[in-house]
């Protein structure tokens, strides 16, 4: 048994964190953060974890929260896990950061940020799909929610250096930006809507180009542009894939599934991926066809932004790197419909 903590825990991401642990034969958690909330039940925020957790959130100092905890994770906006980071890694710590704090390189963050990036170290990006090196680790860069499914989407034909360009066109549930209600977020602006923003210049853009980039550094011509839907949960992106050469159905389709087939969350299907069917779930679902005319394999991905896209992620990195098996506490079907 392991003692967690999750700093952040009155917000969305902190919330399933606790939800899916509940769940894991492994786990204690001990800590909950909370500046607003300390001092109240974490059930008493997070009203659907009654009789799961009987706990109250605290407001611990980092180093309170390294002797107490094996595995820590930072569910915190960005900007902020590089404050606490050097606090909290102990020599036995783990820590799991959902935040954008470690994704990038230092330059590439200050620019897209606009703050100072104060902590440089080593890292491992925490997309277990594409980095078997997680468990040898303490520290992870827990991946944004669009770019776990626009990745996944395309790896298979980046790591084949099939990519001549690529259009990530991208649609989020509206828990994507986080518990604090916003203008964006308010209810007659986003029911029966859809808002695209940041068209060309969205910061999860990094990311993706870095990773793909990392499959296959011939690769420039990477495209993404984002949407918000009045969802609650959930990520479908619409890859354009334009490949350099012609390729069949049946290729793709042998192609992705060797490329997935040891990843028990990755299911590759015959028919085209919905949010209903990975709701709730740690799953991304990957569907595709192909339009021979324009040499373009549209491939669709489908995730939970706050379970594969977020805290199912984590907990997933967090089996790797303390030798769980990787699917502990995330075998649970999607809640559809
Ligand atoms: N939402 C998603 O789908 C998603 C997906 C992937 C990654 N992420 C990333 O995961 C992180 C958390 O996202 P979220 O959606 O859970 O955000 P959120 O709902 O806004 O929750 C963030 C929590 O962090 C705490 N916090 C804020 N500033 C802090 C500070 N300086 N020190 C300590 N705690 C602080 C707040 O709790 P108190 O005020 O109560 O202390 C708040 O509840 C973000 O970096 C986000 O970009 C989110």
């Amino acid at each position: 048994m392991i003692d967690v903590g999750i700093i952040g825990g009155s917000g969305y991401t902190g919330g399933e964190l606790i939800r899916l642990l509940s769940n894991h034969q492994y786990t204690n958690i001990e800590i909950c953060t909370s500046r607003k909330f300390a001092g109240k039940k974490v059930s008493d925020v997070h009203r659907h974890l009654k009789v799961f957790l009987d706990l109250e959130f605290e407001d611990v100092s980092p180093r309170d929260l390294r002797n107490r905890c094996d595995v820590i994770f930072l569910a915190v906006p960005h900007g902020t896990s590089m404050n606490i980071v050097p606090d909290i890694m102990g020599e036995n710590t783990k820590v799991i950061d959902l935040s954008a704090d470690y994704r990038i390189n230092s330059q590439t963050f200050e620019m897209l940020y606009g703050i100072k990036h104060t902590d440089k170290r080593d890292v491992t990006y925490g997309l277990p799909e594409i980095h078997p090196e997680i468990s040898e680790n303490h520290l992870i860069a827990n991946p944004g929610c669009y770019p776990t499914g626009a990745i996944l989407s395309a790896a298979p034909l980046a790591k084949s250096e099939l990519i001549n360009s690529v259009i990530f066109d991208s649609k989020s549930g509206i828990t994507g930006a986080g518990v604090n209600p916003t203008h964006k977020s308010h209810y007659p602006n986003m029911a029966e809507n859809v808002q695209p923003y940041k068209l060309t210049s969205h910061r999860h853009y990094a990311e993706i180009f870095q990773e793909l980039s990392l499959m296959d550094e011939s690769l420039i011509n990477v495209n993404f542009t984002p949407h918000v839907i009045p969802s609650i949960r959930g990520i479908l992106t619409t890859a354009h894939i334009f490949t350099n050469k012609q390729v069949s159905t049946d290729e793709i389709k042998s192609m992705y599934t060797e490329f997935y087939k040891d990843e028990p969350f990755v299911r590759v299907i015959d028919n085209i991926p919905t949010l209903s069917a990975v709701k709730g779930s740690n799953f991304c679902d990957i569907g595709f066809e192909i339009d021979v005319n324009n040499n373009r394999v549209v491939v669709i991905s489908a995730i939970d932004n706050l379970v594969k896209g977020a805290a199912g992620q984590a907990i997933q990195n967090m089996n790797l790197m303390c030798g769980f098996d990787e699917t502990e506490g995330l075998w649970i079907p999607a809640m559809s419909p």
